[in-house]
């Protein structure tokens, strides 16, 4: 008999890792539990409006909600009713105490864990997901095993999903990472997280490793992804400087097999909940074991993302003739990359609060992220949010492009640019928009990298 599958946590990795792993494994039955209310009525709602954006996930929920996948509130219930519990729960930055700012904040990993302890009812395999600084599931290991009276053995089993493209990741992934205790019973349990992802993955793709090599590989591979964009950033400061095209250097450094392609666009720099985080954990471990040269390093992928978007404004404040004071800025695009309401640590955040910092009359749209924008920004007075962007740009002197929504090329440039107060200017931090097209209708044109 299928084992049942339980996740604490039902947020931007639970929900649609659960709902793919349901969706795959018609025969369990997959819970999802979660303390906020609020979102587990979203997940519940009749009409699908469901708490986070993703491309395709409705349609995964309308197969398998109600049939085999369910959202609840009772932790309890679901922790005895399942032998197998995934830990999706969010582990942010810590922002106090000891490893401020660089270490991750353990405290919601630490409940579950004495959650898991305190209902169960029989031996459980704790699968976490979320990703953690390494060695953490042996401090989980250790919460739970200490005077238990049933076996609890914790594996890793790190999440590559991107935001945006979740499902798709989900659905074919480049691999399945699962990490283990070199034990007989970590080997049972490794096996028994192999079965689940079988019912689709191809048995190679799934690999198996120790738990600290998976804890380990997952900040890892974020820092790699991280540091290209930060590579290619510092590249395009210096093509802005001498007359060379970033993106014409990064064509030709991808067409180097050995190098790829991927992960070469220069932009705003680096926002989503992971990669900032990852690296800062990183960095944290870097220092903790006295490899202070390692830490530094990987602290320079952090400053040259940080530094990207106040170049941004200090480029766009040269081109406004040195006062932005009570102009009209509007920024098109609010979330950190397009297809996602999700704005954690999106550039567009930064780049509002400095432009607020010079009294800048700033509007904002996006088509998916403007009631997260203005939770965010709900300290600056005097914002607009406008989801329609030819309001938005209306009166305005300059547009900021932020985020890579594919129909903003497709929009009617045109209008834009006749609604809009002369000189008009457009800086698009993605370069996404056909920047001669808007010469020729007279806009002036400010790119990253050129
Ligand atoms: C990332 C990893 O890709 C994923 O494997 C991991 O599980 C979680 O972190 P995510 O943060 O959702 O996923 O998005 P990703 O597509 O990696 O983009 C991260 C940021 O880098 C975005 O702000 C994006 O705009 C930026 N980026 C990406 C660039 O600026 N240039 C690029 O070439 C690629
Ligand atoms: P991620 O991007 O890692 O999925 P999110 O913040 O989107 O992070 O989701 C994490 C979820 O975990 C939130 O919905 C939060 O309410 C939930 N959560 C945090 N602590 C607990 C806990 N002790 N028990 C159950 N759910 C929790």
């Amino acid at each position: 008999m299928n084992k049942n599958i339980v996740c604490i946590g039902a947020g931007y990795i639970g929900g649609p890792t659960m709902a793919v792993i349901a969706k795959m494994n018609p025969d369990r039955k997959v819970l999802v539990v979660d303390i906020n209310a609020k979102r587990i009525e979203e997940w519940n709602s009749a009409d699908y409006n469901l708490p986070i954006y993703e491309p395709g996930l409705v349609d995964v929920v309308k197969e398998t909600r109600g049939k085999n996948l369910f959202f609840s509130t009772d932790i309890k219930s679901a922790v005895q009713e399942c032998d197998i519990i995934f830990v999706g729960v969010n582990t942010p930055t810590k922002m106090f105490g000891r490893g401020a700012g660089r270490a991750s904040d353990l405290q919601y990993w630490e409940a579950t864990a004495r959650e898991i302890k305190e209902y169960a009812l029989g031996d459980k395999i704790i699968i976490e997901k979320s990703t953690l600084p390494v060695r953490t599931a042996a401090a989980m290991d250790a919460i739970l095993n200490d005077h238990a009276r049933y076996n609890f053995t914790v594996l890793s089993n790190p999440e590559f999903l991107a935001e945006g493209t979740a499902i798709k990741d989900l659905l074919e992934p480049d691999r399945v990472l699962i990490g283990g205790p070199q034990t007989p019973a970590g080997h049972d349990a490794i096996e028994e997280a192999v079965e689940i992802y079988s019912a689709w993955v191809d048995r190679e793709k799934i690999l198996t490793t120790n738990v600290w090599s998976a804890e380990l590989t997952k900040l890892a591979a974020n820092a790699f992804l991280a540091q290209r964009v930060s590579s290619i950033n510092a590249i395009a400061g210096l093509c802005e400087a001498t007359g060379a095209d970033v993106d014409e250097v990064a064509r030709v450094i991808g067409a180097d097999k050995r190098i790829g392609p991927k992960f070469l666009k220069a932009g705003p720099g680096f926002g989503g909940s992971c990669f900032k985080k990852d690296v800062l954990n990183l960095v944290y471990l870097c220092e903790t074991f006295g490899l202070h040269t390692a830490a530094e390093y990987w602290m320079g992928v952090i400053e040259m993302n940080d530094h990207q978007q106040e170049r941004i404004v200090s480029r766009l404040f040269r081109e406004m003739f040195n006062t932005l004071a009570n102009k009209k800025i509007t920024l098109f695009g609010f979330a950190f990359k397009a297809d996602t309401g999700d704005t954690r640590e999106t550039p567009a955040g930064k780049v509002a609060r400095l432009l607020a910092e010079e009294h800048v009359r700033l509007t904002i749209t996006d088509p998916k992220a403007l009631n997260n924008a203005q939770r965010d920004l709900a300290d600056l007075d005097g914002i607009v949010y406008e989801s329609d962007e030819y309001k938005a740009a209306e009166l305005s002197d300059a547009i900021i492009l932020m985020t890579d929504w594919r129909h903003y090329p497709t929009l009617d440039w045109q209008k834009i640019y006749d609604s809009m107060r002369k000189p008009a200017l457009v800086y698009d931090t993605r370069n996404c928009l056909d920047a001669n097209e808007l010469r020729k209708i007279g806009f002036k044109v400010l790119n990253i990298g050129k």
